[in-house]
């Protein structure tokens, strides 16, 4: 088998550099591990920032998404009795939105099989061989335990922070920078009427507490939560008890899911070796605070998908040699944003007395001041993009 672009990976990395590689007429294989109602019903990012709407509006996959999304103009923070509203289109003209990543992907699972173009699920054992050369290739056991060779031009590793292509990528060549938490998030999605229209961040003394949601009648709310929490001694009535401590008043109802995400900030640099490149969460993870994991993989494949244009249209390779520095200039500025609301935000057990009241005083200062509420609203709603 052969094809232009091997993409590894069905998320929403993956599955948009493909949409995006088709219309510029580029052929693609996509190679997924787990099924389509997995990554279908798979619950977890859900705000996008106003450039990732207008990148999937742009590309024809706006219309649900415009339809069911929900728009924000602001968000608030709350730190002990304090309240402060960040007035996100006031300050910078530009909103965001609330949008399931699961809805996403199965938009773009939809425009996928809609051109026709390979997308195949269920694949294991997924192997990359002779990346550095012109002609790489990909190797895979279907379903039926029949191996499969894919050869092609270029491979998009698009597979994830657990996925093989990074890990294909020599050890010399890769560095790799990483910070782990001291705390978890503990996630649940519950049938009940979101206590507000905007996203309620809460730094409490007990830790912090994210109430966001999904449509007007489910609400996605998150507490701070121990690294290794056994959800076991999280009873649903413990779940509330705590969501009512951290956030105040908020409206119950059926739990439907429950889960905790560990959270690191991790860069693998270069993100391309040879004829691999990586993108979205294979490259990169930030802590889930600032709402930027997907945002950031929006960003990695236009850059890539444009770079590949370039290629196949006889403009060269100097995007494609300038994809990791361009891409690597934004994650940077991401990474410390999401490093810096989680800092703020979140309660550190290990954290000194002298600590804590700096971490007070400096919430306290961006509820109080222009400046610094501009800072976070324009970072919130996201940078620009180079490319
Ligand atoms: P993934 O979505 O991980 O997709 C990678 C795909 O590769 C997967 O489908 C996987 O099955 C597949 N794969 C892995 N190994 C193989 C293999 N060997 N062969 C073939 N396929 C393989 N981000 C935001 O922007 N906003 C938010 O509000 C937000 N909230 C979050 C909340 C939670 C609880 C979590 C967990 C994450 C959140 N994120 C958020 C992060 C966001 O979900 C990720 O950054 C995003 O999924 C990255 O997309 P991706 O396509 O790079 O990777
Ligand atoms: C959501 C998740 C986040 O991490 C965040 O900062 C904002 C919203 C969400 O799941 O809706």
């Amino acid at each position: 088998m052969r094809t232009q672009v091997g993409i590894i990976g069905a998320g929403p990395a993956g599955l948009l550099l493909a949409h995006l590689l088709h219309r510029a007429g580029i052929d693609s294989v996509i190679l997924e591990q787990k099924s389509r109602p997995y990554i279908e019903g798979r619950i977890r990012a859900g705000l996008l920032e106003q450039g990732s709407v207008e990148t999937l509006t742009e590309a024809g996959l706006g219309e649900r998404l415009h339809r069911e999304g929900l728009v924000h103009d602001g968000l608030e923070l709350r730190c002990d009795d304090m309240a402060e509203r960040i007035d996100l289109h006031g300050l910078t003209g530009r909103r965001v939105t609330i949008y399931g990543q699961q809805e996403a992907v199965k938009d773009m699972v939809a425009a996928r099989l809609a051109t026709g173009r390979p997308l195949h699920f269920e694949v294991e054992d997924t192997q990359l061989h002779d990346i550095a050369t012109d002609q790489p290739r990909i190797t895979w056991t279907d379903q039926h335990g029949e191996r499969h060779e894919l050869r092609c031009d270029v491979i998009a590793g698009c597979d994830g922070f657990h996925g093989p292509s990074r890990a294909a990528m020599p050890a010399e060549v890769l560095r790799v920078y990483e910070r782990v938490y001291p705390f978890a998030w503990l996630g649940i999605l519950a049938e009940a009427s979101p206590v507000s229209h905007e996203l309620i961040y809460a730094r409490h003394e007990e830790g912090f507490a994210l109430a966001t949601m999904r449509s007007a009648r489910l609400s996605r709310l998150y507490l701070q939560c121990a690294p290794d929490e056994d959800l076991n001694e999280w009873p649903d009535a413990r779940i509330w008890e705590h969501l009512h401590r951290r956030l105040g008043r908020v409206n119950e109802g059926p739990i439907l899911q429950k889960g905790v995400t560990a959270m690191r900030s991790f860069v693998a640099e270069p993100m391309r070796h040879g004829r691999l490149f990586l993108a979205g969460d294979a490259a990169h993870i930030v802590p889930p605070t600032g709402a930027k994991g997907m945002n950031l993989a929006v960003a990695d494949v236009r850059v890539l998908a444009a770079a590949l244009a370039d290629f196949y249209r006889g403009r060269g390779t100097g995007l494609m040699d300038r994809y990791s520095e361009i891409c690597l200039r934004r994650i940077w500025k991401v990474q410390r944003f999401s490093w810096w609301m989680t800092a703020m935000l979140h309660r550190f057990s290990a954290e000194d007395a002298f600590e804590h009241r700096v971490q007070t005083a400096e919430l306290h200062y961006v509820m109080q001041s222009q400046a610094m509420r501009t800072a976070l609203a324009e970072q919130y709603v996201g940078l620009p993009y180079e490319v």
